[in-house]
């Protein structure tokens, strides 16, 4: 079966999990399955934009990530500093804009600063949006939200305004959400935003996800019938 063009889901969410069974399955330290893992997000990042896929939102780092050792945090940013170098032209010839979002104040200083400065180059590119959530959880989001509003001395709110609080502000909802190697849980991932999103597991842990892989998650979704809670099917 192949994929239905005019059903594309809008925006993809993953939670890019299993670098560390990955690492051990091979004897390997964790911190190589991370580094495989972050081949896996340039080539899946390609092949969601090949899609025509709008957005894709990537679970690349938590709140809850920060309580790991400090050599693995610092591992991490290193790679995405990596990743930042390394496939900048790529997002360029790619016209991928990039986008973070999170509690970014808490990344390391160069880090962010390589991060945001790639971000703003890459603003105008009309091609896929590439949002990477870093120090990012669910929770946090919906109560920075709630703070602003109190801030804002506002006495009622509807969702269609809370959502603008969010750092989702300009993104549609994730039509789907998948997450690699067996886990079945949301992990602190887009709460509000998931309300109505499809969700799809897979045992496949992260660096060995491949573009089919991607492609079986879109066929599975396309199958669903999405009904927002109604009775009638709402096209895609
Ligand atoms: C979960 O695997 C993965 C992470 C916490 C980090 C994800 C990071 C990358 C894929 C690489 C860097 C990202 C970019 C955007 C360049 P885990 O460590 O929890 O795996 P485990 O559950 O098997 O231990």
């Amino acid at each position: 079966m192949d994929i239905d063009q005019k059903k594309l889901p809008q925006h993809i969410a993953i939670i890019m999990d299993g670098n560390g069974r990955w690492a051990k399955e091979r004897n390997l330290e964790r911190l190589k399955g991370h580094e495989h893992g972050s081949r896996t997000v340039i080539n899946i990042a390609k092949a969601a934009n090949h899609l025509g896929i709008k957005v894709l939102t990537l679970y690349a780092f938590s709140t809850e990530n920060w309580k790991r050792p400090a050599s693995e945090v610092a591992g991490l940013f290193k790679l995405l500093r990596r990743f930042i170098k390394e496939e900048r032209e790529t997002l360029f010839q790619e016209k991928i804009c990039l986008k973070v979002m999170g509690n970014i104040q808490k990344i390391p200083f160069l880090v962010r600063r390589e991060v945001l400065k790639l971000c703003r180059e890459t603003e105008k590119n009309q091609g896929m949006i590439l949002n990477i959530a870093l120090s990012y959880g669910g929770r946090e989001e919906i109560l920075q939200a709630v703070k602003k509003i109190l801030q804002e001395g506002k006495k009622t709110i509807s969702e269609k305004q809370f959502s603008k609080f969010l750092y989702t502000r300009e993104l549609p909802d994730p039509d789907l959400l998948i997450r690699s190697s067996g886990e079945q849980r949301i992990s602190n991932f887009l709460l509000w935003q998931s309300a109505y999103t499809e969700f799809y597991f897979t045992d496949v842990l992260w660096p060995d996800f491949e573009e089919s892989h991607l492609y079986e998650a879109i066929i599975e979704y396309q199958k669903r019938n999405r009904r927002y809670g109604a009775i009638i099917t709402k096209t895609f």
